[in-house]
């Protein structure tokens, strides 16, 4: 089973970027604590600050059991990534650490929402083991 896990914008500073949102633990450290948790599952991780390049990494990631994406920002602006989500087949879970929806409205928007199969928002990291939980219930 191999799950791939696709990081936006300014989550390669969680940790230190607006901890009181997103926490003080930096996403590597949270990535090693899953794959302990998960260890018969290939996790694969990716994250860019460029639009362009997360696309490239959807596309080429068609053939994964499934795709936990946090797209950040580009997930209120990112039509190009909300393309790129409807062009592959396999299971595609939205995941954002903070509830957007009780943040600024310009966040309440989600280009992922209605092209993706499950959304889970709001649970702090532990958002990241819900979505992958859920796509090995197959649900
Ligand atoms: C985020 C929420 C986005 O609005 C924001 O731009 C992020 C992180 C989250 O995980 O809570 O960078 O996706």
């Amino acid at each position: 089973m191999k799950i791939t896990i696709i990081n936006g914008p300014n989550l390669n500073l969680l940790g230190t970027r607006e901890t009181d949102i997103y926490g003080s633990q930096n996403f590597e450290s949270y990535l090693d604590s899953l794959k302990s948790l998960f260890e018969n599952v290939d996790i694969d991780y990716f994250q860019s600050n460029i639009e362009g390049e997360i696309i490239n990494f959807i596309q080429n990631s068609k053939n994964s059991d499934g795709i936990i994406l946090n797209a950040a920002a580009y997930t209120h602006t990112s039509v190009g990534i909300a393309d790129a989500v409807k062009s592959i087949e396999c299971k595609v879970v939205e995941v954002h650490i903070s509830n957007t929806f009780s943040r600024e409205e310009f966040r309440h928007n989600s280009y992922l929402s209605p092209v993706v199969d499950g959304i889970i928002i709001g649970f702090g990291l532990d958002s990241y083991r819900l979505a992958l939980e859920s796509i090995l219930k197959g649900e």
